[in-house]
């Protein structure tokens, strides 16, 4: 038995924001009662008193790399790095080696979890067989063995017929449809955000058109076909008014964003910092006000991380031929809460709304703080500030923007299945 005593209870799934105790047996809450009335000499109690509990946060896009990958992160490094940063379960993209477009893999990666896994992993499918673009994968056979969404995340589904077909075949088995949305063609081999930074960094441009045009390409599928799609790491000003007005005629989207596009504009690449390339860029400061705007008025569901491990050897190269992505996961809390909560944009419900709620809803694995609900939560202190000291961090790689930032909030504990 654990009890999590005196604690501010905030799930606002469970229409809760209570001062309370938490009576947590086996993997499942019991009881929620009033402050200071429970005790057990048998049972682990943590004084709550100053700290929060929410339901379990959920990262529905990142990268474990494994298989195939495992020199830049695997399943035992990603997950600790994950429960680090509060995460109690978290989605993996199929781009590994090899992809993660068949049942045995799928397979694969469950049971590995299960093994070394310090949080629940839930896999995403490939949309297209080798994420080719040309033949869909075997959705079906792979929800069977567990995946909770499909995506081609790292490249964009070119083909409308085939991103058609996906949409269509995916609503058949209740699967989300994760688009990556990226008009290679506009692309045209750029890697920064196109704009007076890179033409003063003599980088080669990514115009967010390029996001921009397939954002509108999914909206316009999904109001056709009348299904679901949810559009990954949104990060340019008119994809966030594109979504909205979709919304508003009932187009049936989801989308996310990630804190570095609510922390960040191009001028973090400044020094040609290879850990401030990503993909997609990091944007101007109008993208980045719109993203806020977008989270506040909730035409942003969801806050990932998009958590990226890459080795060493792949960003200290010059800045073209660096490889995209950010580790997320153990600064993404505090830099949401930081960025977003501490400066009154969203109250703490929203963000847990963000991180917790509505990824849950939308992948069909999330939890609540209830009674009889499992005991996944996370637990932090609001009141911690700390700088992030990127050489600490657990996982193995190390590309982060963030080393030396000052943050409030801090992860205390991550519950998961009832084990602190
Ligand atoms: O920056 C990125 N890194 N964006 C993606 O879409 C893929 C990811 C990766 O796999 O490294």
């Amino acid at each position: 038995m654990l009890i999590l005593q005196n604690i501010r209870a905030v799930d606002p799934g469970a229409n809760l924001d209570k001062v309370c105790d938490i009576v947590i047996e086996g993997c499942r809450i019991v009881k929620i009662a009033e402050a200071k009335t429970q005790n057990d000499s048998n049972a682990e109690v943590i004084d709550g008193t100053g700290l929060v509990a929410f339901p379990g946060l959920i990262d529905m896009h990142c990268h474990l790399r494994e298989p195939g990958l495992e020199y830049k992160e695997d399943i035992e490094s990603g997950t600790k790095s994950a429960r680090a940063g509060g995460f109690t379960g978290v989605a993996c993209m199929p781009n590994t080696k090899p992809v993660v477009d068949n049942s045995a893999i799928v397979r694969a990666i469950t049971s590995r979890a299960k093994e070394v896994g310090s949080v629940k992993v839930y896999p995403i499918g490939a949309i297209s067989k080798g994420l080719q673009g040309q033949e869909l994968a075997e959705m079906g056979d792979m929800q069977e063995a567990g995946i909770v969404a499909v995506s081609d995340d790292g490249r964009p589904v070119s083909s409308s017929s085939l991103m058609k077909k996906a949409m269509m075949y995916a609503a058949q088995f209740n699967l989300p449809v994760i688009s990556h949305c990226e008009d290679l063609d506009l692309v045209d081999d750029g890697y920064m955000n196109e704009g007076y930074t890179a033409t003063v960094l003599g980088l080669r441009g990514n115009p967010w058109a390029s996001e921009t045009n397939m954002v509108s390409r999914e909206l316009i599928l999904a109001e056709y076909l009348n299904v679901p799609v949810h559009i990954a790491h949104v990060s340019a000003k008119l994809s966030v008014e594109l979504i909205r007005e979709a919304k508003a005629r009932g187009v049936q989207v989801t989308c996310e964003t990630c804190p570095h596009y609510f922390t960040l504009t191009e001028e973090a690449v400044g020094n040609y910092d290879t850990n401030a390339k990503v993909n997609p860029p990091l944007r101007a400061k109008e993208d980045l006000e719109a993203i806020i705007a977008g989270l506040q008025d909730g035409t942003i569901d969801c806050i990932a991380t998009d958590h990226a491990p890459h080795h060493v050897d792949e960003k200290r190269v010059e800045f073209a031929q660096a490889a995209n992505g950010l580790v997320g996961f153990e600064t993404a809390f505090g830099l949401s809460y930081t960025y977003l909560v501490e400066t009154g944009k969203l109250t703490l419900s929203q963000l847990v709304e963000k991180m917790s709620l509505n990824p849950g809803l939308i992948l069909g694995v999330g939890t609540r703080l209830a009674e009889g609900e499992c005991a996944d939560i996370t637990v932090v202190d609001l009141n911690q500030e700390y700088t992030v000291e990127v050489a600490k961090f657990l996982s193995k790689s190390k590309n982060s923007p963030y080393d030396g930032w000052k943050l409030k909030g801090r992860v205390v504990h991550t519950i998961v299945d009832g084990r602190i």
